[in-house]
């Protein structure tokens, strides 16, 4: 049982689950957990290791060794500030991959039921209302068009300088979202009792409403 209330936001790559979460979290005062980076920090520092991405084994080992905290905005691996580095296609494309071991995924459950504190938390990733707070007092499905979100990645990779092509995009993300949802261990899907959030055509203060009028009403 997690001891504080939980919403759980999960959704395929770039649907604004991330956005959403930390403003309703922000909002709440509630903690926030952004469980894909923990497995983009998995992917960075195996990366530095030269350990495989099919050594599920070794990846699950690892993760006890990481010295990982989050402050504000920042993300720390071993002292050394990787907000930046964790954010690339690249570890994006390598977290995908070495999600699928059941290994890694069992050895991260600790660490993010544990950023369960008072007063609560607002956690979002692809298997949060499924796995790892089943209890979750809301959970949220949040999705997009696959065309929608590549947009959306593009209009950020610009607008941060990054050149980037957005059939490329596209056909990255949608790679991405059969890896997630067809792998054995923790897919991606539409969790018992989630409520879906389609944000194709809504603002960001639209779906952040939404989510805590949802929220509102689970708790009266
Ligand atoms: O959410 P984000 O794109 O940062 O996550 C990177 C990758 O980590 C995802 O493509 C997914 O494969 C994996 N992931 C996961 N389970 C989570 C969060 C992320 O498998 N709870």
């Amino acid at each position: 049982m997690s001891p504080f209330p939980v919403i759980a936001i999960d959704g395929p790559t770039a649907s604004g689950k991330g956005t959403v979460a930390s403003l309703v979290a922000e909002k709440l005062g509630f903690h926030y957990l952004d469980s894909g980076a923990l497995y983009r920090l998995v992917a960075l520092a195996s990366e530095k290791r030269g350990i495989d991405v099919k050594n599920g084994h070794e990846l699950g080992l690892l993760v006890p060794k990481l010295l990982i905290s989050f402050k504000n905005s920042q993300v720390l691996l071993d002292g050394e500030d990787v907000t930046e580095a964790i954010r690339t296609e690249n570890i994006g494309l390598r977290a995908s991959t070495l999600a699928v071991h059941p290994e890694l995924r069992s050895a991260l459950v600790c660490l993010q039921r544990s950023f369960c504190q008072s007063p609560g938390l607002v956690a979002d990733g692809r298997d949060m209302a499924s796995i790892i707070f089943p209890d979750a007092v809301l959970k949220v499905f949040l999705t997009a068009t696959a065309a929608a979100r590549a947009e959306r990645r593009y209009k950020q990779l610009i607008a941060k300088g990054i050149s980037a092509k957005l059939s490329d995009l596209l056909q990255d993300l949608q790679e991405r979202d059969v890896r997630d949802s067809s792998r054995g261990t923790a897919p991606l899907l539409i969790a018992d009792g989630a409520k879906v959030l389609e944000t194709s055509d809504l603002s960001i203060d639209q779906a952040v409403k939404t989510v805590l009028d949802w929220y509102q009403s689970e708790i009266l």
